[in-house]
């Protein structure tokens, strides 16, 4: 564990808050934390360069709370850029104010400036995780929120120890001049120079041996492995050689245990797996752990695979040292890079526990239908600019043939406060403007041009909801990782091709549908989640590759306040920066 054992540097206090309470509870917990935006030099690859940290950690220091707990972050942004943090799958219940979102929720904390999250986790537990949420700064800013339950883990077996596994992608160069050149010429962007498990790349990377993470494990004990991928804009297999993973809980809602060789976790997704150490271990007592992309795109991607080890206790002393690599690493349970049928057949796996003490509230009917293409676009170039996407052309990605552009304000304060502002509308589109066959379109010959605006989805508190996410062969078909802020919710059908409204609904699974806050959209294909809109606010729903949302892959909805103030957004906090 040595590659974790993190120096929390920030104050854990523990206080009880005996009045003036958001919650049921007649007593609520305090943990209070301290994040310090701050440059560090990290060295990977043998580059050395300034990292964006919080505390000086990359990864950032693991947030561990209990449910039914309020947490308190301060955090302090001592860098000469904008920045925010989002608490990624927290479902913020009345509390949109510390969701975190540039300009959705909040301004940016300006540098020098200060602003402390408030919220309560309430009947969530399980692995999470936090991140920046301005431009790309997740790249280095990230870290695991750990729910503690406060019954027992459903699962029987003892757990010896718990192990965060954190996805992450290291580049070489300045990760902002990435954006701003991809941005600037509508381009693709480049791609990372490294996967990395915990911050460490490890032995399959040039100079990076030595940054390798390993996990010391006793023979016969079982684990249980949070994994969290933060990366950027990759989806990722993991596996680990010789043993097999119990999927347990995904997204911090538990699952019915299943087996199995590999996971796919795509960006802002989690996975806890039960792990045993069941294996007979050779000399070196490693087994191989890896991680390594599923693509769908035509982009250039990082197709590089970063690797850790298993390292079984002996009773004889020695060095822990990676041991020499095998060569081929196709026998250690990774699916291939390509493999759309293993990633489908995964997420069809994953079911909702279903059980009395952890029931699952899927909506049976529904008041509103909302379907939704979510799409590459290529917009044809401007007279007289440089252009360096396909074709001659510049990328952009849209929702319903909208482009998302991020307003300067933020939308829950103008919200909140009534503004008739010019910036936003509330038409975003209930169904796609056209309907044509979305999956069916030839890239040399379709119209793939987008419009741009800030339009806003708003419903009534209480709506029961169904949103289609339609796919688009619109360059190429793509697996989107739609997230979707402020709710959780439940995954009923998906589907390769085109949504059927006549067919497919008879299909879906109303029973025991995955709870998830992020969906992987298959590739050419649809995915239909259900949510109930009991949370007031502003809501960012977006795709979690940051490449796309930079391109206008999102959209806001707005869950207007219901009836008293349990149904009602909280006032803002007194320190909600300014724009
Ligand atoms: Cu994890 Cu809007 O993001």
């Amino acid at each position: 564990m040595e590659g974790l054992c993190h120096h929390y540097r920030f104050l854990i206090l523990t206080l009880v808050v005996l009045s003036g309470l958001r919650q049921s509870y007649s007593s609520t917990t305090t943990r209070q934390f301290e994040f310090n935006i701050e440059w560090k030099k990290v060295t990977r690859l043998c580059h050395t360069k300034p990292l964006l940290t919080v505390n000086g950690e990359y990864p950032g220091p693991t947030i561990a709370v209990h449910e039914g707990e309020n947490v308190e972050v301060k955090v302090t942004n001592r860098v000469a850029m904008n920045t925010t943090i989002h608490w990624h799958g927290i479902r913020q219940l009345r509390s949109a104010w510390a969701d975190g979102p540039a300009y959705i929720t909040q301004c940016p904390i300006r540098g020098g400036q200060s602003y402390t999250y408030n919220f309560t986790v309430i009947d969530q537990r399980g692995t999470l995780l936090w991140h920046a949420h301005y431009g790309w700064q997740r790249a280095s800013l990230y870290g695991a929120f750990i729910i503690y339950p406060r019954m027992p883990y459903p699962f029987s077996v003892p757990i010896q120890s718990e192990v965060p596994i954190i996805f992450g992608e290291w580049w070489n160069g300045d990760v902002d001049a990435v954006e701003n050149e991809m941005m600037l010429y509508g381009g693709g962007p480049n791609s990372s120079d490294a996967y990395t498990i915990n911050g460490l790349p490890g032995p399959l990377y040039p100079c990076s041996k030595k940054d390798t993470f390993i996990q010391t494990v006793e023979r016969g004990k079982t684990y249980l492995f949070r994994i969290i991928n933060a990366a950027l804009n990759d989806e990722l297999f993991f596996a680990i050689a010789n043993h097999t993973l119990t999927v347990v809980e995904a997204d911090a809602v538990y699952t019915k245990p299943f087996t199995t060789r590999a996971i796919m976790v795509a960006p802002g997704q989690t996975t806890n797996v039960l792990v045993t150490a069941n294996q007979v271990p050779d000399s070196s007592g490693m087994f191989l752990m890896a991680a390594k992309p599923y693509v769908t795109a035509v982009f250039p991607f990082d197709n590089s695979t970063t690797a850790g080890f298993l390292k079984y206790k002996s009773t004889r002393t020695e060095k822990i040292e990676a041991p020499a690599l095998p060569t081929n690493l196709a026998f250690h349970n990774l699916p291939e890079m390509k493999d759309t049928v293993y990633a489908t057949t995964f997420s069809k796996m994953l079911r909702s526990l279903a059980s009395p003490n952890y029931p699952c509230n899927v909506p049976k009917k529904i008041d509103k239908r909302v379907i939704t293409t979510v799409s590459l676009n290529l917009q044809d170039c401007p007279a007289n600019k440089t252009c360096k996407g396909a074709y001659g052309k510049r990328f952009f990605a849209s929702m319903n043939n909208q482009s998302f552009v991020r307003p300067f304000k933020s939308v829950l304060e103008s919200h909140y406060k009534n503004l008739t502002n010019v910036e936003f509308s509330s038409d975003f589109p209930e169904k796609p403007p056209t309907a044509f066959n979305y999956t069916g379109v030839d890239p040399l010959t379709g119209n793939m041009n987008t419009e741009f605006g800030t339009k806003l989805l708003v419903v009534p508190y209480g709506t029961n909801m169904e949103i289609v996410l339609q796919g688009t062969s619109f360059l190429n078909t793509e697996n989107h990782p739609i997230h979707v802020h402020g709710h959780n919710f439940f995954v009923v059908g998906s589907g390769f091709g085109n949504f059927d409204v006549a067919k497919d609904p008879a299909k879906y699974n109303l029973v025991d549908p995955p709870e998830r806050n992020t969906v992987p959209v298959p590739s050419g294909g649809w995915a239909a989640i259900r949510l109930k809109a009991d949370n007031p606010g502003v809501w960012f729903i977006h795709c979690h590759l940051e490449e796309h949302t930079s391109w206008g892959l999102a959209m806001v909805f707005i869950v207007k306040n219901g009836i008293g103030q349990s149904q009602s957004l909280l006032p803002p906090p007194k320190d909600l920066p300014l724009c």
